[in-house]
């Protein structure tokens, strides 16, 4: 065997890479449950290329039988069924994971120098997780599916002089058609998870450069032993490879009772108008984005001109690639910071959360009212970070990790 691996070692870095990121990869010593998040995301990556390749095999990607095909897998493919409910069930998995690994980030301020790279990366893989969940939600040509992508390009309508045109452009056709369902289908099944799987291997590799944070936010490279090694780290395998199985096996409980007991979840992760097929004729009494969607949507309905709605949308999202340039704290965890990041911090959860609810729901004044005071509070977080995070008084942060 270690012969074999001389062979492969002397032409290609496999022992490297394998010290490298796991075995010789030291990762501080207090990791909590958030840090299970990104290897559950890894997780759900894989299940989404997995039954992905399968739907695949017996998808038609055309206006006349994308619907018909769906029910063919639900009923007639062998296992058709759970292929399809892992695959719903995992695009709403993928968001709630990665939602908490972002938070995960506020919280310890993992953002923050010299991590900025692994954020940014970051953000570049959830804008194109957005796109390929938009893009896949078209395919099963349902009610909800059809309306759903016309509200959203329509938006991009309000953008002057050239508005027609782009949405011309993205539609392939004058209406959403068979030729919008094709480009979605070659995006959504070639061409994003291609960007994602880049985008993923760049965040793991800029994180395992600087290494990884901690929920001390404290530099575990400051002291070491007389082998470099961080007197507060551990190597991530075995230690973390194994700890992460404990998050593996809760997580896959949670997603194996959704899958088999409740794979439309009340409507959130299939939404009852998908059992229709879509009409362009008729249009839903209701067309409300899938839930991960919504608090970016309720942002949009908050601002009653279309155009700065659509551009309060796009500054919603625009204003977390900023984020490391807005924190000024000279600590990084929540731990360690002024109660006035911790109220920000709180404040903006709930106002996110509130904006997720608003989103699923048809407007009323008071709705509209309450979402407006919502995207206020979103903005606030941000745009104030630079003041409070620098009039605020700090906790001293300890030397070596605690516990
Ligand atoms: C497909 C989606 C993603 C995958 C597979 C992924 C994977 C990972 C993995 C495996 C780690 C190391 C383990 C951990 O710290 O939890 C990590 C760390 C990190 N990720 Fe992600 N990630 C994804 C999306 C994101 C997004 C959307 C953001 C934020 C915009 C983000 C920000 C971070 C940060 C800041 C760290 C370093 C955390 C620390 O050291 O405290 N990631 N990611």
């Amino acid at each position: 065997m270690s012969k074999f691996m001389d062979w492969i070692d002397a032409r290609f870095p496999a022992t490297k890479m394998w010290e490298d990121h796991l075995s010789k990869y030291y990762a501080p010593k207090n990791f909590n449950f958030l840090y299970f998040f990104g290897s559950l995301a890894l997780l759900v990556l894989v299940n989404q290329i997995v039954t992905g390749v399968w739907l695949t095999m017996s998808f038609t990607p055309s206006a006349e039988e994308a619907f018909a095909s769906v029910e063919y897998i639900m009923r007639d493919v062998e296992y058709g069924w759970i292929l399809r409910y892992l695959h719903s069930t995992g695009a709403s998995a993928f968001f709630i994971v990665v939602y908490l690994h972002m938070f995960r980030g506020l919280l310890y301020g993992s953002y923050q120098k010299p991590r900025e790279l692994v954020w940014l990366f970051g953000m570049l893989i959830y804008l194109a997780l957005m796109a390929e969940a938009f893009m896949g939600y078209l395919l099963p040509w349902g009610q909800m599916s059809y309306w759903g992508a016309q509200v959203i390009i329509s938006l991009f309508g309000a953008i002057p002089v050239i508005g027609d045109d782009l949405t011309q452009w993205i539609r392939g056709d004058y209406l959403i058609s068979g030729i919008t369902l094709n480009r979605f289908f070659a995006l959504h099944v070639v061409a994003l998870p291609i960007v994602i799987l880049g985008l993923v291997v760049l965040h793991i590799l800029a994180l395992h450069e600087v290494g990884s944070n901690n929920p001390d936010g404290v530099d575990i490279k400051k002291y070491k032993d007389e082998n470099g090694v961080p007197l507060d780290g551990i190597p991530f395998h075995p230690y973390y490879t194994v700890k992460d199985i404990v998050g593996v096996v809760v997580f896959l409980f949670v997603f194996c009772a959704v899958v088999f007991f409740f794979p439309e979840m009340g409507g959130y992760f299939l939404e009852k108008p998908n059992f229709e097929q879509a009409n362009a004729f008729k249009t839903p009494e209701h067309i409300a984005p899938v839930w991960y969607f919504t608090p970016f949507y309720a942002i949009l309905r908050a601002v009653p001109d279309k155009l700065f709605g659509v551009i309060a949308m796009g500054a919603a999202i625009a204003v977390l690639f900023v984020l490391p340039w807005l924190d000024r704290s000279p600590v990084r965890s929540m731990r360690y910071k002024g109660w006035l990041s911790k109220i920000f911090l709180l404040v903006f959860c709930v106002a996110f959360i509130i904006l997720g609810v608003l989103g699923v729901l048809a407007p009323t004044p008071g709705r509209t009212l309450l979402s407006q005071v919502c995207t206020v509070l979103y903005f606030a977080y941000f745009l104030l970070m630079p003041f409070y995070t620098r009039l605020e008084k700090t906790k001293p942060v300890p030397e070596r990790v605690t516990g």
